[in-house]
């Protein structure tokens, strides 16, 4: 398929309704979220001549039903003139979220805590199977977007607040997904997101203003954006929210110069939901509807995911009449999506029969899914003192309570089987809470729990029922946090933990019975006034459908958790500093004119997580103390298991730039791994990093070396090191 030939061949309208993506309302019934309505698919396909189709109106469907719906779209096509076929996209976050049946995984900010690329590669590539299985053959996923803001909703979505993890496990997804060959049936196109700065909005709120500097877009926000694009990624979508009084959707400097001449994206630009007209109902940089599709086109957007009706595409075709978009532009966006349906093998292959090829969700696909849960979960605190508490012996007597010891939305949080993921019922039966996955590991005549499936009903807060079950039990375990939510819906006002959890806490500690919390929760919810007096906390994040088997074999010591933290989780609601702070960010004036430091006082630093068993770290060694232009660093040290059991430790190495012409960050995250060692297995860890490694935004916005005193460091051991250019 010859694409500047098929593109002379469109008219206007064609070319226009290429640009155009609509959602599943405009092919379903009205009252219904799976009849198809044919009419309305019709006018969708020939008569608007819609290039994509996105999402579901409410919950997933079967691969038979996507089946039949694919089916009819191809059926529509093929009644159009040059039978282009249209590219359907879906929201596959955590696994193939609208594909029932099909296997989630935890949610990036607990796979950060991994440190293990390799079981991101994994899940990602078991959702692209299971998402082109549905027919589907475009994921609106990774998200490239740095967890800075822990009150923003969709904190759980990110890989966390440092830019190199983020760019690195996102970007091992992009090459999951895509694979080698996008007409595979097990890849699909991915679609790093949200281009830029979307995760920082000034008060927490989703898709609300963000003021960043140049300086730290460049820093923090563009390069995972840069590592996607150097993968290949086919597509991107566009931050919803305003930089410096600029929307996102309406900036040319961002989408054109930024995006394309910069970064070199050579592929597809969509953007978010409703998010041109957005500019005149919202942003109010445009006085009408019209007028929004001008800018947005002008800026560099290539398709638009109207995505409720037809508006958009009558105002661009005026648009292009009047001279106001020009053609070239309707062109070069259009090239980019029939290009976009070429490598995808859509001309040849619009349909595929996944039904007939694939099972979803096999033991080897949910060993995955588990062993990605196993490896999130993040230990924070274990005993008062020196004794440990965790793990327990095997059989104790345990009252389990809190809203999320039986519930199941909780465990996968957004993107999970509905968008919001709260609706219990739409989970399959097999999964387990996790007072199912303890009684059955610890029997019935162990666990006393009054805890119920619906996260906020009262019993799930009954203070005379739990002081009551404590005098019969040896341990309390209390499972608190956050029931499921996704973007706008899921904003909070606060991140302390709710009163009715902290008073369920406050009882528990009373009762002088040791009490380890298991948090369940997208977020990090301040819990300051309990570290102190609970005896253990495991972080559990959104551990997905086999969460609840991860955290009661942890509890009991069948696994040993390695989770290390992927942001700072903070101690006060006011006090939200990042670990790569500066210098400067840490001077406090307590008592007048005296100046110390140590003002990054989270809960528990970035990076921190337990073990159940101990490691020492060797001396560094560097293969070079002065490093010239092009050099490459060698770092290497030895790791060793000096504890009793087996167990895995995740590895940060940091650099830290003594001093530069930009005030420095205390240090930056240049490298990570993650090693499983036997009882007192020794084994080398290697590490190299080169000039960009070194590099920072200059004063003039632009990335530079400077010659001076570096310092490496990897576990407790530091190095110095100096550049000579
Ligand atoms: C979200 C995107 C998502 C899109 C399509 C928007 O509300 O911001 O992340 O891909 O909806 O469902």
């Amino acid at each position: 398929m010859n694409i500047k030939a098929l593109l002379q061949k469109l008219t206007l309208e064609e070319k226009v309704g290429q640009m155009t993506q609509v959602t599943s309302h405009l092919y379903l019934k009205d009252n219904s979220s799976d009849q198809l309505d044919i009419k309305k698919l019709a006018n969708a396909v020939v008569n608007k001549k819609v290039g994509s189709i996105l999402n579901v109106k409410t919950h997933a469907f079967s691969l038979e039903k996507w089946e039949e719906i694919m089916a009819a779209i191809q059926k529509q096509v093929l009644k159009t003139k040059n039978k282009i076929p249209v590219i359907y996209g879906i929201d596959s976050i955590h696994g193939a979220t609208y594909v029932k049946g099909a296997t989630l995984f935890p949610h990036n900010i607990g796979m950060a805590a991994t440190r293990d690329n390799s079981l991101v590669a994994k899940a990602a590539k078991i959702t692209a199977i299971e998402t082109r299985a549905a027919g589907i053959p475009w994921n609106f996923d990774p998200v490239f977007d740095v967890g800075r803001v822990p009150a923003w909703a969709r904190f759980e979505e990110t890989f966390g607040e440092d830019t190199y993890l983020c760019a690195q496990m996102a970007g091992t997804a992009v090459t999951a997904y895509q694979g080698k060959d996008l007409r595979a049936t097990d890849t699909v196109a991915a679609c790093m997101k949200h281009f830029l700065g979307y995760s920082s909005p000034d008060s927490g709120h989703d898709r609300t203003p963000s003021n960043i500097s140049e300086n730290q877009l460049r820093e923090i926000f563009l390069p995972p954006f840069q590592e996607a694009v150097n993968r290949g990624v086919a597509t991107v979508m566009i931050n919803s929210g305003e930089i410096n009084g600029v929307p996102v959707h309406g900036s040319y400097k961002l989408l054109t110069t930024i995006l394309r001449k910069e970064l070199k994206f050579k592929g597809l630009a969509v953007t978010d939901w409703e998010d041109i007209i957005r500019l005149h109902t919202r942003h109010r940089i445009a006085a009408t509807p019209k007028e929004a599709v001008g800018i947005a086109i002008n800026a560099g957007i290539d398709m638009s995911m109207v995505p409720f009706d037809y508006s958009f595409t009558k105002y661009l075709i005026e648009l292009v009449k009047e001279g106001v978009v020009p053609i070239k532009r309707i062109d070069e966006a259009v090239t980019r999506i029939l290009k976009l349906k070429k490598d995808l093998g859509l001309f040849e292959h619009p349909l595929v029969k996944g039904s007939e090829k694939i099972a979803l969700n096999t033991p080897e696909t949910q060993a995955i899914s588990l062993a990605a849960a196993r490896a999130t979960m993040t230990l924070v605190k274990n005993g008062k003192g020196k004794k440990p508490i965790l793990p327990f012996s095997k059989k104790p007597k345990i009252l389990l309570a809190g809203p999320a010891a039986n519930n199941v939305s909780c465990l996968h949080g957004s993107w999970s089987w509905t968008w919001q993921g709260k609706e219990v019922a739409q989970y399959p039966k097999t999964v387990k809470t996790i007072q199912k996955a303890l009684t059955e590991k610890i029997g019935k005549e162990n666990v006393i729990c009054f805890s119920k499936s619906k996260y906020d009903t009262a019993d799930n807060f009954n203070i005379k029922k739990l002081q009551a079950s404590a005098k019969k039990v040896d341990q309390i375990v209390l499972c608190l946090g956050e029931d499921a939510y996704a973007e706008g819906p899921g904003y909070s006002p606060t991140l302390l933990l709710d009163d009715r959890q902290m008073a369920l806490a406050m009882a528990a500690i009373k009762t002088g019975k040791p009490v380890t919390l298991v948090m369940v929760q997208g977020r990090p919810r301040i819990i300051r006034k309990l570290v102190p007096e609970v005896a253990a906390i495991l972080l559990a994040y959104r551990p997905g459908p086999l969460g609840a088997q991860a955290i009661v074999e942890t509890l009991l010591g069948d696994h040993n958790p390695s989770g290390k933290l992927a942001f700072s989780y903070p101690r006060y609601s006011n006090d939200l500093q990042t670990y790569d702070h500066k210098y400067s960010a840490e001077v406090q004036e307590l008592v007048p004119a005296v100046i110390t430091d140590g003002g990054y006082n989270p809960q528990w630093p970035f990076g921190f997580g337990l073990s159940y068993t101990n490691f020492e770290f060797g001396k560094l060694r560097l293969n070079k103390k002065h490093l010239k232009r092009g050099d490459i660093l060698k770092i290497s040290t030895m790791v060793k298991n000096t504890g009793n059991r087996a167990g895995t430790i995740g590895i940060d190495c940091f650099i830290r730039d003594c001093y530069a012409s930009v005030t420095p960050p205390v240090k930056r995250l240049k490298r990570y791994t993650s090693v499983m060692l036997a009882p007192g297995e020794v084994q080398k860890i290697s590490f190299e990093l080169n000039e960009m490694d070194l590099s920072f935004i200059g004063q003039d916005g632009k990335r530079i070396v400077e010659a001076g005193d570096f310092e490496v460091m990897v576990g407790s051991e530091v190095r110095k090191f100096r550049v000579v250019i």
